[in-house]
């Protein structure tokens, strides 16, 4: 679910000791726990985790190093939650293999690494993408064993204990895929997993995707995506990212803003997209507590009235409040969080 306090101030990951934290990636558990995992250019990788909803995370812990730690350009470790564990893979451009370390505790102690391309180096470009459904992971990279950049992958069924042998999910009939686009992957809702790559098929450099119906142990035929083609004597170095719906196809197709848009009390602040935070059944929502009263960002989240734009709000909002300097967005400074009647120091007012 959307927090909302996503717009409250920014929030220190990890401490400012760690000068040259780089390309985070996040993995959100099941009872809400966010971790995140950071590579730093002299090739540590480290895990940090919060369990009150991003308002402070743990002092990060390292879980191993790598030589020449392929970091940038959407390289980087990556991390996925598997039941109760938590795995994070990378890859070493000088040992040229990618990696796999696995949690138990919630990332407090690590075990591994274990190699998960068989052909050693063959993971030496560094671009792959972790997803997770249940206990089960699946793994994709850009590999060179053979003569051209082919998509392979591993799967372990046991939330990263262990793999099975690698296999190829890809290859190009020119040779090679796109040879430093990241390929991504996700799982669905009924455990199919998509796995996406940006192709090179004659000149063209077009994202393909793949489907298994079983959990990533057999590939259909990879689609095209889109029905226009790309023309590119070069790689973009930019592969795009794959994801499943999370509403039900039908409850998709429902613009929900087209019958409910005179019950929209944020008045067009968070977009038509409403299913995006409320279910079809009622719109409050379980999870919700409003930012404090002392909070001075209300106009993030609060669009004033059309009549605080005229000239009311001279003529009687600033007088009422004693604040004639106000500005309209410092809805704080005559405001109460309990009512928009309720006005600070002066109390319920009622208007005509
Ligand atoms: C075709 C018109 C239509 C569409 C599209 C639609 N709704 Fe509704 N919705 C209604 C009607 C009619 C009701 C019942 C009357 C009411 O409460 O407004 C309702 C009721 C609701 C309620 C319960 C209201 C209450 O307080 O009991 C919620 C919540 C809701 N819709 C959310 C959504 C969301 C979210 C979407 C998009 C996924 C959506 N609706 C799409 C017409 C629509
Ligand atoms: C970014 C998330 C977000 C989006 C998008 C969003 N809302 Fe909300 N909305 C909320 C939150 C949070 C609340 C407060 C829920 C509560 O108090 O339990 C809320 C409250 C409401 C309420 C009042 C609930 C009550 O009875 O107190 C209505 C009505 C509503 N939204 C309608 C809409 C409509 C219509 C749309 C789309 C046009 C929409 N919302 C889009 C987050 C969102
Ligand atoms: C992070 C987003 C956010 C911030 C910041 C925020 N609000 Fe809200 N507020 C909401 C949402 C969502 C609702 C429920 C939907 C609605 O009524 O607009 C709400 C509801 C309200 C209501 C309506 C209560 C009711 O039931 O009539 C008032 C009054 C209010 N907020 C005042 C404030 C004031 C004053 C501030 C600043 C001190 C503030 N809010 C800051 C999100 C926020
Ligand atoms: C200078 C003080 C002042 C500021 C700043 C201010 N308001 Fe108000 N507001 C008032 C007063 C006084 C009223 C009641 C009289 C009225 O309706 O104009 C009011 C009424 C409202 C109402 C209820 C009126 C209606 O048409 O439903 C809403 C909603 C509201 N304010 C929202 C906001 C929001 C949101 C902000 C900030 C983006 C804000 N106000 C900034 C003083 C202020």
């Amino acid at each position: 679910m959307v927090s909302l306090r996503a717009f409250a101030a920014p929030v220190e990951i990890a401490p400012s000791s760690f000068t040259g934290a780089l390309q985070p990636q996040v993995a959100v558990g099941a009872k809400g726990e966010i971790h995140v995992v950071f590579g730093q250019k002299d090739g540590a990788i480290f895990h940090t985790l919060s369990t009150d909803e991003a308002r402070t995370f743990r002092a990060p812990v390292k879980i191993g190093a790598l030589p020449k730690l392929a970091l940038g350009m959407h390289r980087g470790p990556r991390i996925a939650i598997a039941g109760e564990r938590v795995v994070v893979t990378a890859v070493s451009h000088e040992g040229g293999d990618l990696l796999a370390w696995a949690s138990t505790d919630r990332g407090v102690s690590w075990t591994g690494p274990a190699t998960l391309n068989t052909a050693p180096k063959s993971a030496r470009e560094g671009l792959h993408a972790m997803a997770a459904s249940g206990e089960r992971v699946a793994v994709a990279w850009l590999d060179l064993r053979n003569s051209g950049t082919e998509l392979w992958g591993a799967l372990s069924k046991n939330g990263g204990a262990s793999w099975e042998p690698d296999a190829r999910i890809y290859q190009s009939p020119d040779g090679s895929i796109c040879q430093c686009c990241a390929p991504s992957l996700a799982f669905g809702p009924r455990g199919e997993l998509a796995a996406m790559w940006r192709n090179a098929l004659g000149g063209a450099r077009d994202l393909y995707a793949a489907l298994s119906s079983d959990g990533g142990q057999t590939f259909a035929p990879a689609v095209k995506l889109g029905t226009g083609t790309w023309k590119l004597n070069a790689c973009p170095m930019d592969g795009g990212g794959v994801t499943f719906l999370r509403a039900e196809p039908e409850e998709a197709l429902l613009n929900c803003a087209t019958c409910h848009q005179t019950k929209d009390r944020h008045r067009g602040l968070f977009g038509n997209d409403c299913a995006q935070c409320h279910a079809t059944t009622k719109w409050t929502l379980a999870e919700y507590r409003h930012p404090s009263s002392a909070s001075q960002s209300c106009a993030q989240c609060h669009q004033a009235p059309p009549s605080h734009y005229m000239m009311h709000f001279q003529m009687i909002d600033q007088k009422i409040c004693g604040q004639p300097n106000a500005k309209v967005n410092q809805c704080f400074l005559c405001h109460q969080t309990t009512s928009w009647n309720d006005i600070k120091g002066v109390g319920f007012y009622k208007h005509h």
